[in-house]
């Protein structure tokens, strides 16, 4: 599929295809700017790190002077600008460890990916970027313990819908406070959508976005959100994307907009992939090629965790109307899925935790004897699931946790073998966890949650408020809190916790927690 795409999209587009191109292999057609001045501030995006190895992380930032300017340059000339990095142990910069510089090009929208590497195993480190007379904002972040290491604890955070009209960012001023070691973005970091909400966040541009101008911009607005950038600005973030970084419910080369030809939905895909690799610190393997952009990737936290980031939109079959188990459907496609499942067989880690887009357990929401499920996640690949899961009981594979993101809400399921059958092997647990503002204010209860519950024996917990999820894990037992916040739509909403799970290690299925965090 891939190739397919690779040549209609470069028949189509040539030249455009060709520079980006030339922006990977790390040239620039544009002249040097040898002694970069500005008159404001060009680090209006903040900054961020995300991918942590034992021996290092990637730093992020673009250089957007004018973050919304409506060309999508940020204000920038086109010209390459050098940006001086450095890396070091205390928040003064008094012990720099690392120092370095990079080539920001107008071809990748003057955004710095910086791959560091020679730092210490499960060490904190802080990093900031110079440009001629302008300093960064300090970021925090920290590395992965060392390949194998007995790490004992393990904190992390997920997280997922942030969609900007639809209210404040409190839940990340909340999650800023709390002592992670990572955070998982699970997708929609931007929505698509034209302009809307009644709060005065309303989406720039104000129409549904197409072009490359036009995804700089939306991504260059959320980032200026101060509460984002400050979660960036904490901890080390491992991204991944849904559906609304490009187009609603899109599948591989397929949009849900009949109207769009596929042509036209490639192009569109290939511009919405790179303003995505411009805004988020990944790592080169990421570079688009056009239309394609890899993005499934591991981390691994010593002997304690392994992370299969997944990628379940780019892959996957289009949707048809649920009820089909033509086992030819993917959700991951052969390789991401040959991929998770070696992984997972070959990890010694204590648990393995799958980066999810969508909801994987069984979600009917008939509570009568027939089934009505959703043909956007896993409920609509049930041939793709089966053998997932299958796979999992067959390699043996223990203490799988799936965190999700998309639907809007949180919810706890154990997963089973066979959904028809209860009394079946429980292969796993999933973590739902609700959007950062997607679905405004949010409530406790509201109609699929009682449908969920009613319907799905395996479902143990729903609550739609908006928030984010901590999970704490030792080889013991993992330990999940839903961090929720009563409003969205006005600032300053507290955080409380609504809910903690656990699960015991080598103990399939969870129970609920009533101590205190
Ligand atoms: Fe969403």
């Amino acid at each position: 599929m891939p190739n397919l795409h690779r040549r209609a999209f470069l028949g189509l587009t040539g030249a455009a295809g060709a520079g980006v191109a030339a922006a990977i292999a790390g040239f620039s057609d544009a002249p040097a700017w040898a002694d970069p001045s500005f008159a404001d501030n060009p680090f209006t995006l903040g900054v961020a790190s995300g991918d942590p190895l034992p021996d290092g992380v990637v730093l992020w930032t673009r250089l957007a002077p004018d973050p919304l300017a409506v060309d999508g340059l940020g204000g920038m000339p086109r010209r390459v600008v050098p940006v001086t990095w450095q890396v070091a142990e205390d928040e003064r910069f008094r012990r720099v460890v690392r120092a370095g510089a990079d080539r920001a090009t107008p071809e990748l929208g003057h955004s710095v990916h910086v791959e560091v590497s020679r730092l210490r195993p499960d060490r904190e480190y802080y990093y900031r970027f110079r440009v001629g007379n302008q300093l960064s904002p300090v970021g925090r972040t920290r590395t992965a313990p060392a390949y194998g290491a007995d790490r004992r604890r393990l904190s992390f955070g997920f997280v997922s819908c942030q969609n900007l009209p639809a209210g404040y960012f409190t839940a990340y001023r909340h999650m800023a406070e709390e002592d992670l070691d990572l955070v998982l973005h699970l997708g929609d970091y931007i929505y698509e959508g034209p302009s809307a909400g009644t709060i005065g966040r309303a989406h720039l541009p104000a129409t549904e976005i197409f072009s490359l101008a036009d995804y700089r911009i939306r991504h260059s607005q959320y980032k200026t959100d101060a509460d984002l950038q400050l979660a960036h600005a904490r901890f080390p973030w491992a991204v991944t994307w849904d559906d609304h970084e490009v187009e609603n419910n899109y599948a591989d080369g397929t949009s849900e907009d009949a109207a769009q030809s596929p042509e036209d939905f490639l192009r569109r895909r290939a511009v919405a992939y790179q303003a995505y690799y411009e805004h988020m610190p990944l790592r080169r393997i990421s570079i688009p090629h056009g239309p394609d952009m890899r993005l499934y990737r591991r981390l691994r936290y010593g002997n304690l965790a392994e992370f299969n980031i997944l990628d379940g939109r780019q892959y996957r079959s289009d949707q048809v109307p649920t009820g089909s188990d033509d086992p030819s459907r993917t959700m991951l496609g052969n390789a991401q899925e040959k991929w998770l499942l070696d992984g997972m067989s070959a990890s010694r880690a204590r648990w393995n935790v799958l980066g999810n887009q969508t909801v994987i357990a069984e979600a009917d929401r008939d509570p009568g004897p027939g089934k009505t499920l959703s043909d956007d996640n896993w409920s609509g690949y049930p041939a793709a699931r089966q053998r997932l899961f299958d796979g999992v009981v067959e390699r043996r594979v223990e203490n799988m946790v799936v965190v999700t993101g998309d639907a809007h809400c949180s919810m706890v399921a154990e997963l089973k073998q066979n959904f028809d059958d209860q009394s079946s092997r429980t292969v796993g647990v999933e973590f739902l966890g609700t959007s950062i503002t997607s679905g405004g204010d949010g409530a406790d209860m509201d109609g699929r949650g009682t449908e969920w519950l009613a319907s799905n024996p395996h479902m143990k917990f729903y609550n739609a408020k908006r928030g984010y999820v901590r999970c704490q894990l030792d080889h013991r037992q993992w330990r999940t809190d839903y961090r929720v916040v009563p409003f969205v739509t006005e600032q300053g909403a507290p955080v409380s916790t609504r809910a903690s799970f656990v699960v015991e290690s080598g103990r399939p299925g969870v129970q609920v927690d009533t101590t205190e965090a």
